[in-house]
């Protein structure tokens, strides 16, 4: 060992131990002591494989069992000091382990380094939030899958542009939703598969002349396989980075779904009401409820697709194998990580209790000629006009309404007929919006029966868990 202020990890060629800059800029410990649970599994599992293996005796494995889990009890019940100067989180339960057991503490560390410790504690930290965001998405699934039934059939604008255009139903609205949590909770369940192989046992870089048993470390700690290549083993974050990019389009739809409802729920609007439970109020404007939650869900996405550059950048350029670079992943995976939780607990929330304004929205839809396209179509369908004719037939009937104040709806059947002589009194059957949307059968289209149909084929799915 060197000086007494040298590291007693790997302090035998240090003289001197570490400037205080030096230590704030390499310790991590103030953040990583979050990977601690899967830090201990992955050693109480690698302890036991070196006993199986004949590599450490069965009694220092049993001990050191016993003062894994010592530890682990101090560090849930908040009493383990933990130690910048043991730089982070392996270290400081190694040294802890010393303490409680003593010297078989010191063999609990054969055939094994910190780069493949780190990789397989982050993996596993990653690979639980990637589980926490199914379970996440699939809850908020259900909450638009019950908002959806709730309105299959009631009528809204749609809009492109931001301007109306076409009348939609309610529950078609919540449904594209579903489709788009839908597929990120398909990203999370394949880069999950994708990372389910164990980086234990690559060692520092080179794999190690003991005789460990990967397969049974992997299978121990829940994953398909050992990873195949020491090498990459520990050089890889693909599985942060995979993560963070599913959570990052996540966000994405997060935060345009939060938009629609700060819109929605304004005075201007009135599409929905957000419950007082998911609101707050303004403290100087006694009127005012605030759609904060949806405001911050909006701006998640910010720190969320901030992490993932920031970590792809890390990661760029970096020659293999380790480099203590790698150690910038976590705090960006962690945040990211936490907001994303969040965000999908609260737009659940929001969902589950907002209320719809089925008039209120019956009332949007019809405004804007919503029903010219109908109209245009109609020309087409009955009076067999090619549909660029109908569309300037239809636009000289809609400037009729405009310069008069009224709606398609409104306009006398002689005055249509004096844009196009073939116009009859059916034409009045296609101009309401419940008309518009109800023949709107294509598949993927807005009527109220395929909404129901892709309701039914949602809930199938789900319970055959084909996600
Ligand atoms: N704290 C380090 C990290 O997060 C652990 C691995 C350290 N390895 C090393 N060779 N210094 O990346």
């Amino acid at each position: 060992m060197g000086d007494k202020t040298s590291n007693t990890m790997w302090g035998g060629r240090f003289a001197d131990g570490p400037d205080a800059i030096m230590e704030a800029i390499n310790a991590s410990i103030s953040f990583d002591r979050r990977l601690a649970r899967h830090d201990i599994e992955g050693s109480r599992v690698h302890a036991a494989m070196l006993a199986r293996q004949g590599i450490i005796e069965d009694s220092d494995a049993a001990a050191i069992r016993e003062g894994l889990l010592t530890i682990l009890s101090e560090i849930e019940g908040g009493t383990f000091r933990f130690s910048a100067a043991l730089e982070d989180i392996h270290m400081n339960v190694e040294a802890r382990l010393k303490e409680l057991i003593g010297d078989p503490a010191g063999r609990l560390h054969t055939g094994r380094s910190r780069n493949d410790q780190v990789a397989l504690d982050v993996r596993m930290w990653v690979r639980d939030q990637a589980d926490a965001a199914i379970t996440g998405l699939t809850a908020l699934i259900d909450a638009l899958l019950a908002q959806a039934e709730a309105g299959a059939d009631w009528v809204m604008p749609g809009f492109t542009h931001m301007q109306v255009a076409q009348p939609v139903t309610w529950g078609h609205h919540m449904m594209a939703y579903v489709e788009m949590f839908a597929r990120d909770r398909s990203r999370f369940t394949d880069a999950r598969a994708r990372m389910n192989e164990c980086p234990l046992g690559a060692a520092a870089l080179a794999g190690t002349g003991f005789p460990i048993d990967r397969d049974m470390t992997a299978a121990a700690l829940g994953f398909d396989r050992p990873t195949a290549n020491s090498l990459d083993s520990v050089a890889d974050r693909d599985f942060a980075l995979e993560f963070l990019a599913s959570a990052a389009i996540c966000a994405t739809h997060l935060s345009r779904f939060a938009e629609e409802l700060v819109i929605w729920s304004s005075a201007q609007f009135r599409f929905v009401t957000l419950s007082d439970r998911f609101s707050t109020g303004s403290s100087i404007m006694p009127q005012k409820k605030n759609p904060d939650a949806a405001e911050l869900v909006r701006a998640k996405v910010g720190r969320i697709t901030g992490a993932t550059v920031a970590v792809l950048t890390v990661m760029k350029g970096l020659p293999l194998t380790y480099s203590k670079d790698m150690q910038e992943d976590k705090e960006q995976v962690f945040d990211a990580a936490d907001a994303l939780m969040l965000a999908l607990a609260a737009m659940e929330g929001m969902v589950r209790d907002m209320t719809a304004n089925r008039d209120g929205l019956r009332t949007a839809a019809a405004c804007g000629f919503s029903t010219a396209t109908d109209l245009a179509d109609w020309l087409v369908r009955e009076l067999g006009l090619p549909f660029r004719d109908a569309h300037h037939v239809t636009g000289a009937l809609v400037k009729m309404a405009e310069d008069r104040g009224c709606d398609l709806s409104a306009l006398g059947l002689a005055d249509m007929q004096t844009v196009h002589g073939g116009i009859t009194g059916d034409v009045y059957d296609v101009l309401t919006v419940e008309a518009s949307v109800a023949s709107r059968r294509s598949f993927g289209g807005t009527a109220p029966e395929n909404v129901r149909a892709a309701i039914t084929r949602w809930r199938t799915r789900e319970m055959a868990a084909d996600v």
